[in-house]
C-alpha cells in the first residue's frame, strides 16, 4: 500500500490504473478507523482494480470547534488496518493541500440537507459536499463507498452528485455493529465504560421499536423510542425521525411509502451518537 499526501502524486497513479482499463474505488473516511469503515474498504477491493482510502478530518463540516479538537486521530494504526484488508493507496492530504483557498461554496441540495441532522448541524452537509466533491476531483473514482450508518449523508451525497453532474457511481453498505449491537463509530472510542453500557440502550430500543411498529402507530412508535431512551440515565435523545427512506420527510403512517427508517441522534454525556432502523423497504 502507498500512502500518499500530494494531489498531482495521486491523480499519477490513477492516470496509469486507467490507462490499463483499471477501475478505480474510493472510501472516504476521516479515520480513526473500524470495522464499519473496513467492511467499505474490503468492498471496495473486491469490486475494482484500485481501493483508494482517503484519510482527512475535514474542518468545513464541523461546526462544534470541540469536537473537531476531540475528533480522534490513530494514523499508523489506520494505515495498519488498511494495508491488512489490501487497500492500495491511502490518500492523507493536509488541510492546506485541500483547502488551498476557503472554499466559499455553497451547495443547493435541496429537503434532503435541512432535516434531521441538517437542522442540528446547520452548515455540516454543506462542508461534507465541499470535501466529498473536492475527492471525487481529485480521485475521480468509477465508485465511491459510503455507510449507511449515516444514513442522511448518503442521501446528501446523491443529491450533490446530481448538482455537480458527477459520473461516481454510489455505492451504499449496511451499518456495522458489535455483538451487542451497539453501532460502530469512531466516537465510542470517546465512551467511559459506563456510557458504553448506557449507549447499547439506544440500538436495543431501536430493534425493539420495529417489533412495537406492528400493532403501533407512527406516532406512538416515535413516542416509544424517545421515551425508552430518555428513560435511561446519562442519555438525551436530540431528535427521532421516521421517514421515507428516499426523500427523507416525516411519514405519518407505515404504509404511506415502500421504504420507511427511523433516524435517531443521542447525546451520551458529551458524545453524540447517530443511529438508524429500516423498518421495511
Ligand atoms: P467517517 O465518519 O469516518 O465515516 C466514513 C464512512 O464510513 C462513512 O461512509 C460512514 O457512513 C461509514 N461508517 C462509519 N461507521 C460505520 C458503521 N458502523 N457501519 C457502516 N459504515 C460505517 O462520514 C464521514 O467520515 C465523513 O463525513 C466523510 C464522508 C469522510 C466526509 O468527510
Amino acid at each position: 500500500m502507498e500512502i500518499i499526501t500530494k494531489i498531482a502524486d495521486l491523480q499519477r497513479k490513477i492516470v496509469a490504473v486507467k490507462a490499463n482499463g483499471g477501475k478505480v474505488g474510493l472510501v472516504p473516511t476521516m479515520g480513526a478507523l473500524h470495522n464499519g469503515h473496513l467492511q467499505l474498504v474490503r468492498r471496495c477491493v473486491a469490486e475494482n482494480d484500485c481501493c483508494v482510502v482517503s484519510i482527512f478530518v475535514n474542518p468545513t463540516q464541523f461546526n462544534d470547534k470541540n469536537d473537531l479538537l476531540h475528533y480522534p486521530r490513530t494514523l499508523e494504526a489506520d494505515c495498519e488496518l488498511l494495508r491488512s484488508v489490501g487497500c492500495t493507496i491511502a490518500f492523507v492530504p493536509s488541510v492546506e493541500e485541500m483547502y488551498p483557498e476557503e472554499d466559499t461554496r455553497v451547495f443547493e441540495l435541496g429537503p434532503v440537507a435541512e432535516v434531521m441532522e441538517g437542522k442540528y448541524r446547520p452548515g455540516h452537509f454543506n462542508g461534507v459536499a465541499q470535501i466529498v466533491s473536492k475527492l471525487f476531483y481529485a480521485v475521480t473514482p468509477d465508485r465511491a463507498y459510503f455507510g449507511e450508518k449515516d444514513f442522511q449523508q448518503i442521501a446528501v451525497i446523491r443529491s450533490m452528485v446530481k448538482l455537480i453532474n458527477s459520473p461516481v457511481e454510489i455505492v451504499d453498505c449496511p451499518i456495522v455493529r458489535e455483538e451487542d449491537g451497539l453501532a460502530l463509530s469512531s466516537r465510542n472510542r470517546r465512551l467511559t465504560p459506563e456510557q458504553r453500557k448506557n449507549a447499547l440502550n439506544i440500538s436495543a430500543t431501536l430493534f425493539k421499536s420495529r417489533i412495537f411498529a406492528q400493532n403501533h402507530t407512527v406516532a406512538e412508535t416515535l413516542a416509544f423510542v424517545v421515551d425508552t431512551i430518555n428513560a435511561v440515565d446519562g442519555l438525551e435523545v436530540e431528535y427521532y425521525e421516521i421517514v421515507d427512506g428516499r426523500t427523507l420527510l416525516p411519514v405519518e403512517s407505515w404504509d404511506q411509502t415502500d421504504y420507511v427508517v427511523g433516524c435517531v441522534t443521542v447525546y451520551c454525556g458529551e458524545v453524540r451518537l447517530i443511529d438508524n432502523v429500516i423498518y421495511h423497504r
